[in-house]
């Protein structure tokens, strides 16, 4: 079995190692979605540390998709060229990057307008974001599937080396897949064979626009953890299929803001045990298809890294907030020093990326100003 430090190859993408900097909201684009110089740097700074395939903050493919202020945006041609300039420099750095495209769906904090309606599959009010959104219609989920396979063919003429879209975390395909969020009489509600249908016509749209021969990624929640929500048999059939259909790599995770403290990104991950909390789910759909399958969710520590690849649960581990507080940890484990990520798992950085200077870690920083004392 293969370890951290064997590379591997997706779909032609060829990885010097098989870590994944999990995509992470940064806040600091421009306020219309543009790739700014500064993100452009501190994506540059994780390239240096060494990870395998570094996947950008989550880009919304229409003006209504958008989440969170500081937000990529990947809706418009002339997004383009910032992001032909992030693609050229971390290349020159010797990274590899995927772009994350999403619809936020009801998740969004940004205040609805009639230019911009909040959409999702039915009208079921989101307590966390305090939205009920407008039940799409069938050219509204047209628009949509377009969008994303626009989307991703503005991500290969921006350079990058692979897209992966977003159908995890409580967003617009993940309330497609919920039968807590998805109410719909229609073709897409009902069974999962009909509630899967966006995320499968999303995935045949950017395949044909992108080609054969340009990876295409998935986040896929392996279950909600919320009541009502996506079980994990119907996660697997969902992975199935996409494995059928010839995606290049599916990324594990699970839950969303509405899941508590069994959300994507939980706390208190003190012990051993604590961590990789989405590997028992992540073995069972691993055993099931053939294509690569990404392990991401409270990875701390090299072994087990090493373990979750030694054991055959996944072929890649991706970590998120061990990144923002040690952009060269795999650097750092490469040239010996094997001690865990000091990221203590506070989630203090979600409040940071809201902040005027944008993502960083919370800890970090508080010890940093200390020492200036
Ligand atoms: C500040 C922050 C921003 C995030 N932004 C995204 C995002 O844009 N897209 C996404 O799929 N997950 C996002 N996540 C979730 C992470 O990718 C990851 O799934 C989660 O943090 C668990 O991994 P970790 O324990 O290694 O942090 C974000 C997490 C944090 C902390
Ligand atoms: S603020 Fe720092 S220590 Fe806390 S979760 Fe984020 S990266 Fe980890």
């Amino acid at each position: 079995m293969a370890g951290l430090f064997e590379p591997i190859e997706i779909n032609g993408m060829v990885l010097k190692n098989r870590s994944v900097r999990s995509a992470t909201w940064t806040g600091m684009a421009e306020r219309d979605g543009r790739c700014s110089e500064r993100l452009v740097a501190f994506m540059e700074e994780l390239a240096r540390g060494d990870v395998g395939l570094m996947i950008t903050g989550f880009a919304y493919v229409l003006p209504n998709g958008q989440a969170l202020p500081g937000q990529l945006g990947i809706y418009d041609d002339a997004l383009i060229p910032a992001l032909s300039e992030l693609t050229k420099r971390i290349h020159d750095a010797g990274g590899k990057i995927c772009m994350q495209i999403v619809h936020a769906g009801a998740q969004t904090v940004l205040r609805e307008t009639p230019e911009r309606p909040v959409w999702g599959p039915s009208a079921v009010y989101n307590e966390v974001f305090r939205k009920t959104p407008k039940a799409m219609t069938q050219a509204d989920i047209r628009e949509t599937v377009l969008a994303f396979a626009r989307a991703a063919a503005r991500v290969r003429q921006a350079g990058f080396d692979a897209v992966q879209f977003h159908g995890a975390h409580g967003y617009l395909v993940s309330q497609f897949l919920s039968p807590s969020t998805n109410k719909r009489t229609d073709k897409y509600g009902g069974p999962i064979e009909n509630r899967a249908r966006f995320l499968f016509e999303i995935y045949r749209a950017v395949r044909k626009t992108v080609g054969n021969d340009f990876p295409v990624l998935i986040k896929l929640n392996a279950k909600d953890f919320v009541r009502g929500g996506l079980a994990a048999k119907d996660a697997l059939f969902v992975a199935k299929g996409l494995d059928e259909m010839g995606i290049d790599a599916i990324e594990i995770s699970g839950g969303g803001p509405s899941s508590g403290d069994l959300g994507p990104a939980r706390t208190k991950i003190k012990k051993l045990a604590d961590e990789a909390y989405f590997s028992p789910l992540a073995a069972k759909i691993k055993k099931q298809v053939r294509v690569p399958v990404i392990l991401v969710g409270g990875i701390r520590s090299f072994k087990t890294a090493e373990s979750i690849l030694n054991s055959g649960t996944a072929d890649m581990i991706s970590m998120a907030r061990s990144f923002v507080r040690e952009p060269g940890l795999i650097k750092r484990w490469k040239e010996g020093d094997l001690k865990k990520a000091t990221c203590i798992s506070c989630n203090g950085c979600f409040r940071a990326a809201g902040s005027p200077d944008g993502l960083h870690c919370v800890v970090e920083r508080r010890l940093s100003e200390k020492k200036d004392e």
